[in-house]
């Protein structure tokens, strides 16, 4: 693995105050590059910093609400000016979870609330950053999808709706950018412990807070990959140009029942999901 790819780099991550962005940020400091961490959470961003400055490269960090197309134009156009020609490698790694239940009790402003963070942010960060990666003719531009951008779930359409997205908007820039210096990568992780299905508060007529402790459980039951393997295996994947990247046992698993049945994985998975989980919404009629 060529440790080069990170020296004279700059890493720039969204969601980078939390989980896998955080442990991109460390990690990819301890690799040798320049680090801008972007997010909303402010208090999370700055701890992020104390702990990749630890690794001696320079950590920048900026506020940045990839939801918000005006802000990501006058950071993008301020970035730019300061990369001075260096290596740009965009990690579009914010994402939010939706507990509403199905999608009879999801409303369209909640499906729009989570597509303009999982799958509009990244177009714009994308599109932001294109013209100086398409001057420079080198970077990497790496996608967070899921698994659930390889199978579609109950109680997840609008996340999986954006995960799918995800997958298909860089596996087009992928062949769009082939034989050239630009690299793509779209990273499936399955489980991960981090607090992303604990941030995913209740919403809507039917999600409860029990509810939604029982789906923690069951995440908590579940997530096999630490965020400091998944951010491992995603620099990795950089470093060796790798296209695409599944990560987790479940993960792995999963890819493989949708690519060997891929309509009947959904009573698969189902059954399986019946036999290992408890199922959160299983009152849903009496609320
Ligand atoms: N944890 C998992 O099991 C898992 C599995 C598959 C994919 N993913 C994906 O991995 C990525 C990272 O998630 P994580 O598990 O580390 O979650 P996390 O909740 O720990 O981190 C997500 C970060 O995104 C930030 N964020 C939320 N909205 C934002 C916005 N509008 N603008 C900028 N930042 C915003 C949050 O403040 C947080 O710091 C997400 O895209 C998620 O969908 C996670």
């Amino acid at each position: 693995m060529s440790s080069s790819t990170f020296q004279d780099s700059v890493i720039l991550i969204t969601g980078a105050a939390s989980g896998i962005g955080r442990q991109l940020a460390i990690q990819g400091a301890a690799r040798g590059a320049s680090i801008l961490a972007t997010d909303i959470d402010t208090t999370g961003l700055r701890e992020t910093k104390t702990l990749a400055s630890q690794q001696g490269q320079v950590i920048e960090i900026q506020e940045l609400d990839v939801a918000d197309p005006e802000a990501i134009q006058s950071f993008a156009a301020q970035v730019i000016l300061g990369l001075s020609g260096r290596k740009l490698i965009l990690i579009n790694n914010a994402g939010v979870g939706l507990f509403t239940g199905s999608f009879e009790h999801t409303s369209l402003e909640q499906f729009e609330w989570l597509l303009s963070i999982n799958l509009w942010g990244p177009i714009r960060m994308t599109k932001a950053f294109y013209p100086y990666l398409l001057q420079q003719n080198r970077g990497h531009i790496v996608n967070i999808s899921s698994v659930f951008g390889l199978a579609g779930v109950a109680n997840q359409s609008a996340y999986c709706t954006s995960k799918f997205g995800i997958r298909g908007f860089t596996e087009s820039l992928r062949m769009e950018l082939a034989g050239t210096g630009i690299h793509t990568t779209t990273v499936h992780p399955g489980g991960i412990r981090t607090n992303i299905v604990r941030n995913a508060t209740p919403r809507g007529p039917v999600a409860t807070a029990a509810m939604h402790q029982q789906s923690i459980s069951n995440f908590e039951q579940a997530a096999q990959t630490t965020p400091e393997k998944a951010a491992r295996l995603i620099l990795d994947a950089i470093a060796n140009k790798k296209e695409r990247l599944v990560i987790g046992p479940d993960g792995r698993a999963l890819d493989l029942v949708t690519r060997l049945f891929p309509v009947r994985y959904s009573r698969i998975v189902m059954k399986q999901i019946e036999k290992t989980f408890t199922n959160p919404y299983k009152d849903q009629s009496s609320q």
